[in-house]
């Protein structure tokens, strides 16, 4: 039977109590299957690891991720250590060391959620983010210039590549050819004048090669309104980094909210690990009560599971997250409930091991 070696990166604030959820319901998931390992190393990479060390990770970090099959993270950042600091020693070295240039975030509504969207239902809101993750405005070229005087200034240059602009459009042009064939793509060729029209061009170059998708270009600003108020025109959204961000909150924000948005960081040639990770971050105001709502780390989970080959055991798992959700009694406080993190969790497992169709109330 093989094995999946991951290594565990629980993290800052609600990072732990969420991704123990996760590792608790992927190997209830794993046993299920009977296909395959999982085997689980947790790596105490955090914020007081930094305080302790001077460093997020160890200077051979990155060596040591890249003998995994695959990363789970929960989410870094405490007051304690700068965010700029926490996030680029650790998240955004490992996205860029690994080609993780697809940040895949899907944004749909999961059976028995309700829209804050009026009138919007699932067949309404089942779109997905793909925001390229290695370079654009997240980009280390930069700095202080004149500090202390009168005309001190920061300076941050985006990078586009050609290279890095292709790779992630032809996975976007892909896979609108496997949904529902239409991409909208995230521009703002008006007020970013070199560099978002090389944007847009590159794409459009691309675009040659999938003759049976439809391109659609769309200022960000104007995209966001679509988010809401047409969210079912929109099928795969191609944004830069920094909009893809911004756009996967607000795409989180319209299925139900933070507490329910997975993300992937893949590399889709395989040649280097992936990292599984919620959208959300560490939030601090609801670190160590137990509240937090562990279901976009789960169904993170079950994003690596596809990754790592086994689509059934991942459907499986968001179908039991849908069980769950959709009997209504086990909710966190951000969906309206009063469940704590390992009631979800373990009703997720549950759930897992006693299939009832979805929207169906237990007796
Ligand atoms: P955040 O996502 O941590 O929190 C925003 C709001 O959403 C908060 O009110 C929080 O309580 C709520 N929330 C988030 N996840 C939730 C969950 N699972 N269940 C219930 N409520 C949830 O964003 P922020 O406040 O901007 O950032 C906090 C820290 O997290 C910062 O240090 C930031 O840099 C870091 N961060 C890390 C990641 C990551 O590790 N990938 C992502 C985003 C932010
Ligand atoms: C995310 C987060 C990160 C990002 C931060 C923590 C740098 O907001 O994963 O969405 O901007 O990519
Ligand atoms: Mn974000």
């Amino acid at each position: 039977m093989r094995t999946h070696r991951i290594a565990v990166i629980p993290g800052d604030g609600i990072g732990p109590e969420v991704v123990r959820e996760g590792v608790k319901v992927l190997e209830a998931a794993a046993v299920r299957a009977g296909m395959f390992r999982l085997e689980f190393d947790w790596l105490p990479w955090n914020c007081s690891y930094y305080r302790r060390h001077g460093r997020m990770m160890p200077a051979d970090g990155i060596e040591q991720l890249r003998t995994y099959d695959g990363i789970y993270l929960g989410a870094v950042g405490d007051p304690s250590v700068p965010d700029h600091v926490s996030v680029w020693q650790l998240i955004l070295p490992i996205r860029k060391a690994f080609q993780q240039y697809v940040n895949l975030r899907p944004a749909k509504l999961l059976a028995g959620l309700e829209s804050p969207l009026r009138h919007k239902e699932a067949r309404d809101l089942d779109f997905v983010i793909v925001r390229e993750n290695t370079e654009g405005e997240y980009s280390d070229i930069g700095g202080r210039l004149h500090p202390g005087t009168p005309v001190e200034m920061a300076v941050q240059t985006s990078v586009f590549t050609r290279y890095g602009i292709e790779r992630v459009a032809r996975y976007a042009l892909s896979l609108a050819r496997r949904r529902r064939g239409h991409v909208a793509v995230a521009t703002k060729s008006n007020g970013l004048a070199h560099t978002m029209p090389y944007w847009d061009e590159v794409i459009r170059s691309c675009r040659v090669e999938f003759p049976d998708v439809d391109v659609s270009f769309y200022h960000v600003d104007a995209l966001s309104t679509l988010f809401v108020l047409r969210p079912e025109t929109l099928d795969v959204v191609l944004a830069t980094n920094l909009f893809g961000d911004i756009l996967s909150d607000l795409g989180a924000a319209v299925v139900g909210g933070l507490g329910v948005a997975p993300a992937g960081n893949i590399n889709p040639e395989k040649r280097f690990p992936s990292m599984f990770e919620p959208v959300h971050g560490s939030a601090p105001d609801i670190a160590g009560k137990g509240i937090a709502n562990p279901i976009a780390a789960i169904w993170s989970g079950a994003m690596m599971l596809e990754h790592l080959g086994h689509p059934e055991p991942a459907a499986e798992v968001v179908r039991a997250i849908e069980q769950v959700l959709a009997e209504g009694r086990v909710w966190t406080r951000d969906l309206g409930g009063t469940a704590s993190t390992e009631e979800v969790g373990d009703a997720v497992v549950r759930a897992l091991e006693h299939p009832r169709p979805v929207g169906a109330r237990p007796r």
